[in-house]
């Protein structure tokens, strides 16, 4: 496996490839990485010829007091385990080579970012997209594999695509859990033991959500429930906890096929965020 710092030297490999016809998928990731970043990865080299994973702790989707400066870095071990899923090129500028000076450009989605994570976290997503529309031009895939677990940034990365017509196919991993439901990820490592145990409030809620719309129960009815279950663990804190539409993000009305439901609950200080479509679990 290839480690590349510099964003120049990225392009000259991906042109290399490229211009012998290979095809590279890009894995963009922060990095700290567990199994559900492994299997995007395993997934990318599914769909193309090359891999690349980008490891960048990227500063602009990250607000004042939120946690850019203790967010977990164990460079050696994630070089490792991207070895062991065959990674060609794992991609880790520094900040000062991907955002030298003052940039005066933002890629900003509109609307489809205002709600949901947007609402409590201002600005984030201008911080996602533009530092996946600079490494989209810096690797030049052909592809890239992004979490279902993101629900909303998935959605907003698509849209960017299609209204900036990035000639890359984008694909959706399913969400990757602990075998007790709880949604991987790197932030998990924030829990106590306590919390982590509190943390099980969100995927059981989901469960029952399911469950409940199986036996013919209606939105406002699963809403309740969920609301109430999430809402009686102790020392946690709904942040939101809506069904939205998977193609707007808007809320939805009735159940069919689109209807998603979609938390981000802070259980202690940490913020966690799960969801999932109540007619099929993945999709
Ligand atoms: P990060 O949180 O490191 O996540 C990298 C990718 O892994 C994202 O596409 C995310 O949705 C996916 N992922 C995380 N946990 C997952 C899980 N349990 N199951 C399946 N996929 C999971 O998301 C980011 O980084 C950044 O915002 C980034 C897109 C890299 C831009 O900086």
């Amino acid at each position: 496996m290839k480690i590349i710092t510099s964003t120049a030297e990225m392009t000259v490999w991906s042109k290399e490839f490229q211009a012998k016809g290979r095809t590279i998928a890009l894995v963009p990731t922060m990095g700290f990485f567990h199994q559900g970043h492994l299997a995007l990865m395993k997934q990318a080299a599914d769909e193309a010829d090359l891999v690349v994973v980008s490891l960048f702790v990227n500063p602009t989707q990250f607000g004042e007091g939120e946690d850019l400066s203790s967010y977990p870095r164990d460079f050696e071990r994630d070089k490792e385990l991207a070895r062991g899923q065959g990674v060609d090129v794992l991609f880790c500028p520094e900040v000062a080579d991907m955002y030298p000076g003052k940039g005066l450009t933002t890629v900003v989605v509109e609307q489809l970012t205002s709600g949901l994570c947007g609402a409590s976290r201002p600005g984030h997503f201008d911080g996602v997209t533009t530092v996946v529309a600079k490494l989209f031009n810096v690797v030049l895939p052909q592809v890239a594999v992004f979490g279902q677990k993101d629900l909303q940034q998935l959605i907003v990365i698509k849209r960017m695509v299609l209204d900036l017509n990035f000639p890359i196919h984008i694909i959706a991993h399913p969400i990757v859990r602990e075998e007790d439901g709880l949604a991987l990820s790197s932030r998990n490592t924030y829990l106590s033991k306590y919390e982590r145990q509190r943390a099980l409030c969100l995927s059981q809620a989901l469960c029952m959500a399911q469950q409940h719309i199986r036996q013919g129960g209606n939105p406002a009815q699963v809403l309740d429930l969920v609301h109430e279950k999430i809402a009686s663990s102790s020392d946690v804190e709904i942040d939101y906890l809506v069904l939205i539409d998977d193609r707007t993000l808007g809320v939805c009305e009735t159940i069919d096929e689109h209807a998603v439901l979609a938390m981000a609950v802070k259980v202690g200080k940490t913020r966690l965020i799960d969801n999932g479509w109540l007619l099929t679990r993945d999709k």
